[in-house]
């Protein structure tokens, strides 16, 4: 597994707006999208382009374009909804699916309740988008997912990331050199409910206005 922490003043300047308590919904929302535009940029260094030829208004030259098939950009519902127009817009031309995965307030492991994606994914580039990586348990289940019906490569997008969670993808997917986890920040630690500390809270309610 690869792990890449983006490192960037801009993306700790917002990040930051993002974990404070004082932030409306409607700015948090904004935020995660040029967040995930940002994380997304360095997510899709290694998207496959195949050589492309065009004319100028002044010469023929040869450039790139994206290869088929296309990538697939999966969020994780309902957080990874938020992630998915910053994703989008990077990439206007990749397939969207859909995983209901969440976790089981009990036993804290990963339920799957609905799914929305091709069976055969065959030599696809997938883009798994969900906001906190906590216990890891929901990532690993997408993941092997993805993987299981034939993925080529996964890399998991991220705002936040535990410690926690990043072992837990290193011992049930250590094996595998296809997966990457590209994250904003790998905070401290889990607290007893599972939550990111510091974190930013509970991101769905925080998208969605729950209270
Ligand atoms: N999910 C969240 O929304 N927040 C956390 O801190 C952990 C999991």
């Amino acid at each position: 597994m690869r792990l890449h922490v983006a490192d960037h003043p801009l993306i700790a300047h917002k990040l930051t707006l993002l974990r404070s308590k004082e932030t409306p919904s409607p700015t948090f929302r904004f935020l995660v999208d040029e967040l995930v535009t940002l994380l997304a940029y360095e997510a899709t260094r290694d998207v496959r382009v195949v050589p492309h030829e065009i004319e100028t208004p002044v010469a023929k030259t040869t450039g790139v374009h994206m290869a088929e098939p296309r990538p697939i950009v999966v969020p994780v519902l309902r957080a990874g909804l938020g992630m998915l127009e910053g994703m989008t817009r990077i990439v206007p031309t990749a397939e969207v699916g859909f995983l209901g995965l969440q976790r089981d307030e009990s036993t804290f492991e990963a339920i799957t309740y609905a799914n929305r994606l091709p069976d055969d994914l065959t030599d696809r580039q997938c883009f798994v988008l969900d906001p906190m990586l906590a216990t890891g348990h929901t990532m690993v289940a997408s993941i092997e997912y993805l993987l299981e019906r034939g993925a080529r490569d996964v890399t998991a997008i991220c705002l936040l990331a535990a410690p926690e969670g990043l072992q837990e993808l290193e011992r049930s997917l250590d094996h595998r050199t296809e997966v990457s986890v590209v994250t904003a920040s790998v905070d401290e630690r889990l607290n007893e409910n599972k939550y990111i500390v510091p974190g930013l809270g509970d991101a769905g309610d925080r998208l969605y206005g729950v209270v």
